[in-house]
């Protein structure tokens, strides 16, 4: 519905996802808008809703189909790649559909042919395995089956080198930049193009994360900094308790599938035992070497990095406050959550602190940024703890030289409106319970305008001067 807003006519507008009839009548109406729009199958269901819906409104659809392809990429990203995806449809399903159009005389609505391998493809190998194995799906469809095909969606994919190795060898990182991306896929739809005799399709994707890490990142305000006191347990105590820890592996499998079962699930645990104390063992060590201080923020690390939290996404993170002075302490972040798992020691590197300055409020107000945070942070944000999101403000460059100026800025959700998701009535349920309570004990006066404040200001702190660090 956005793009029926916004978009030019004869603008491409891939639906792609799971369709109802109403989605689908809406894409067909879109068309006869004047938007070049493409509805996609994802199921072969859905065919037949297009059919009926195309029928019901005579308006005729352009179709693109999603290719559940073979080819996977590794890590989280990669988890519902593959055969055994959860969308699109296997070749030969593709080569069903277009029968089916065949049979009813409509091959010529089929024009597009998408494919998404996941997020954060780690190399360009696999970026053109993927285009190649597509392209060769593509080509069938014009060769065998008389599909006058046009378009070939390679999805989305294009990755951020968040922790900048170029490795590809995590989640974290991509072995490649726009260029070499670029060039894969139109390499690997040429080859199998000319090498079928098939005109070359025209080649769309669907890249989001890369459209938009760039364009935002959080800034965390510090609260205070804290020395963190030591794990009581000295180095060779812990290593005392790993080595007795490691000499009682597990003992190895009963046979079949459940004892196999049960024998990994028990080495998992052990592993995540050993882990553990192998984390303490670090910290402990690092400690001894450099106190490490505690950074509480003014932060929800549920609802501004979700994705830290949630898959154990790494954002690179630095100060941006006091750059021209070398930063003295090494430090975690703590959140103000209730929640044990609001902190982040976890940083760009495999390091468990960020080096930061001791705060001075002569100085002003501290500032931590995670940076590359726009795909999709402040979109995620949720309600943990009734923090919720931040407040936007938007920026724009006004010249090479690092000028900007600020656009807007729209202060975050007020705990009024969180506490009114949670569906209470906060007239009703809030504001007069502690109106008539405080004005029968006589604190009315001073209750007011603390109540309309805490209701109508964010739920962050407000107003908080950080002490010194000592
Ligand atoms: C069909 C489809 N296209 C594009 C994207 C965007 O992917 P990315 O952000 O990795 O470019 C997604 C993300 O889930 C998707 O499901």
């Amino acid at each position: 519905m956005s793009c029926l807003t916004k978009a030019k006519p004869g603008a491409y507008l891939v639906c792609n996802g799971y369709k109802d009839a109403d989605y689908v009548a809406l894409a067909l109406s879109a068309r006869a808008m004047g938007l070049n729009a493409i509805i996609v199958l994802e199921m072969e269901e859905e065919l037949d809703i297009v059919i009926e819906q195309s029928n019901k409104l005579g308006i005729e659809p352009v179709i693109g189909v999603r290719a559940k392809l073979l080819t996977k990429i590794p890590g989280h990203f990669g988890s519902t790649a593959g055969k055994h995806g959860k969308f699109g449809l296997l070749a030969e399903k593709i080569y069903e559909v277009a029968e089916k159009l065949k049979e009813i005389g409509k091959l010529h609505w089929l024009k597009l042919l998408h494919f998404h391998v996941g997020s954060m493809i780690p190399t360009t190998e696999i970026v053109y395995n993927a285009a190649s194995e597509a392209a060769g799906i593509y080509c069938e469809l014009v060769n065998k089956y008389g599909a006058e095909m046009a378009t070939l969606d390679c999805g989305g994919g294009l990755g951020i080198d968040y922790d900048g190795t170029r490795s590809g060898s995590s989640d974290m990182s991509v072995a490649y930049g726009l260029e070499q991306y670029a060039s894969s896929i139109v390499q690997a739809v040429r080859l199998k193009c000319e090498y079928n005799d098939v005109p070359h399709p025209v080649l769309c994707t669907e890249s989001g994360r890369a459209m938009v890490s760039h364009h935002s990142m959080i800034i965390l305000e510090a609260l205070s900094a804290i020395p963190e006191p030591q794990d009581e347990d000295t180095p060779e105590q812990l290593l005392g308790k790993i080595q007795d820890l490691s000499s009682k592996q597990p003992r190895a499998a009963v046979s079949g599938a459940a004892g196999m079962y049960s024998h990994a699930a028990d080495l998992k645990k052990h592993g995540i035992e050993m882990y553990k104390l192998a984390k303490k063992l670090s910290k402990r060590v690092a400690g001894d070497a450099n106190t490490i201080y505690n950074y509480h923020m003014n932060l929800s690390v549920f609802s501004l990095v979700p994705d830290f939290w949630g898959i154990g996404q790494l954002f690179p993170m630095m100060p941006v406050s006091r750059l021209d002075e070398k930063p003295t302490l090494m430090g975690t972040l703590v959140d103000i959550t209730c929640d044990s798992d609001g902190k982040i020691e976890k940083f760009i590197g495999g390091g468990e602190t960020l080096p930061l300055h001791p705060l001075d409020p002569e100085l002003g107000g501290y500032y931590v940024a995670a940076l590359l945070s726009g795909a999709y942070q402040e979109a995620l944000a949720c309600k943990h703890n009734l923090f919720s999101g931040p407040t936007l403000v938007r920026v724009k460059s006004t010249g090479s030289d690092g000028a900007f100026e600020i656009v807007s800025v729209e202060l975050g959700p007020t705990a009024e409106e969180v506490i009114g998701t949670m569906r209470y009535n906060v007239e009703e349920d809030i504001s007069s319970v502690i109106e008539e309570l405080a004005k029968k004990t006589e604190v009315w006066a001073t209750v007011e305008p603390l109540m309309t404040k805490g209701l109508t200001t964010m739920p962050y702190l407000n107003e908080y001067k950080p002490p010194k660090t000592t």
